[in-house]
């Protein structure tokens, strides 16, 4: 069944996830030719709503949309009527005026990707909101480890970090372990839930984490900005107990483990300056996928009619 929106991944079926990373290998190849654009979606218009800093995230849609051949629009939040009051409601019917077919949302508010999808016919995709999803982030994490392993299957993917403010912890170990990978939390006490997902291990010690024998390490993104209160003494103790200092950087290196990392790094909190060279490092992978993974997405939704 078409869909028309792509708000988590928790709703989608493992033939869909299979599906949308099948269609971005090909995407993925366009890279390497010389003229990286298709005609796919000539004639067809994209929105970018931020109304949260992004990098990663919004260039690639962006040049995604632009290798599929469509027309971008970015709403620049900051200098539009938002800052005058204008509800989001408000400006999404201002926007459908115009007759947009793919709206690209980032919020700090869970659910309120859906509320817009609820509210018109182009389709959402959801870039991230609050705490709750970043369905494509998860979409290219996986991409990236079948990259790696082909079969996903009982591969052991250990996340590390604030598990509890995390969309992406959320929505990459819900589409990793849909492959069939084997994921555990490890973080402070503080930042992962007891009563995390059935079947995701806990671990709040690095050393009992390790002796979980991961073949991916992914750290998390510390993310100062959505904490009101201190979960931790401070970002020097984190890295002692959860980053990759030189001398996990060697164990991982020893161990043959892979590492993974949403960006953007804090450096020298979730990881040390080596680790940025680290030869079994996916993130710079991770930020390319995301291109091709992102092309896949908005190839494989269909906008409602107007
Ligand atoms: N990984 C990620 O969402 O990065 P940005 O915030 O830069 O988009």
């Amino acid at each position: 069944m078409a869909r028309k929106d792509l708000l988590d991944l928790a709703s989608l079926s493992r033939e869909e996830i299979d599906d949308l990373l099948d269609q971005a290998v090909p995407f993925k190849d366009l890279f390497t030719r010389s003229v990286k654009k298709v005609p796919a979606l000539k004639g067809k218009s994209v929105l970018m709503l931020f109304y949260e800093p992004s990098t990663r995230t919004h260039s690639s849609f962006e040049v995604a949309a632009k290798r599929l051949s469509a027309d971008v629009t970015n709403f620049d939040v900051p200098h539009s009527s938002v800052v005058k009051g204008e509800s989001v409601r408000e400006t999404v019917e201002t926007l459908q005026a115009m007759r947009t077919d793919y709206i690209v949302v980032r919020h700090g508010r869970s659910g309120l990707p859906a509320m817009i999808a609820r509210q018109t016919r182009a389709s959402v995709v959801n870039a991230g909101d609050g705490a709750h999803a970043h369905p494509t982030q998860g979409l290219l994490d996986a991409f990236t480890l079948k990259e790696v392993f082909p079969e996903p299957e009982g591969r052991r993917v250990l996340i590390v970090g604030d598990i509890l403010h995390s969309r992406v912890a959320r929505s990459t170990s819900t589409v990793m372990r849909r492959l069939g990978a084997e994921v555990a939390y490890l973080g402070p006490g503080s930042l992962v839930p007891r009563n995390g997902p059935a079947g995701v291990t806990r671990f709040t010690d690095y050393e009992e984490a390790m002796r979980w024998k991961p073949e991916v390490v992914y750290l998390l993104r510390v993310q100062m900005e959505r904490q009101d209160v201190q979960f931790f003494p401070s970002l020097r103790e984190y890295h002692k107990v959860y980053g990759v200092n030189r001398e996990r950087l060697k164990r991982l290196e020893d161990e043959g483990i892979w590492l993974m990392h949403p960006g953007p790094v804090n450096r020298g909190v979730e990881l040390c300056d080596e680790a940025m060279d680290y030869e079994r490092s996916l993130i710079n992978q991770q930020v390319e996928n995301g291109i091709a993974v992102r092309m896949a997405v908005l190839y494989w939704l269909k906008p409602g009619k107007a």
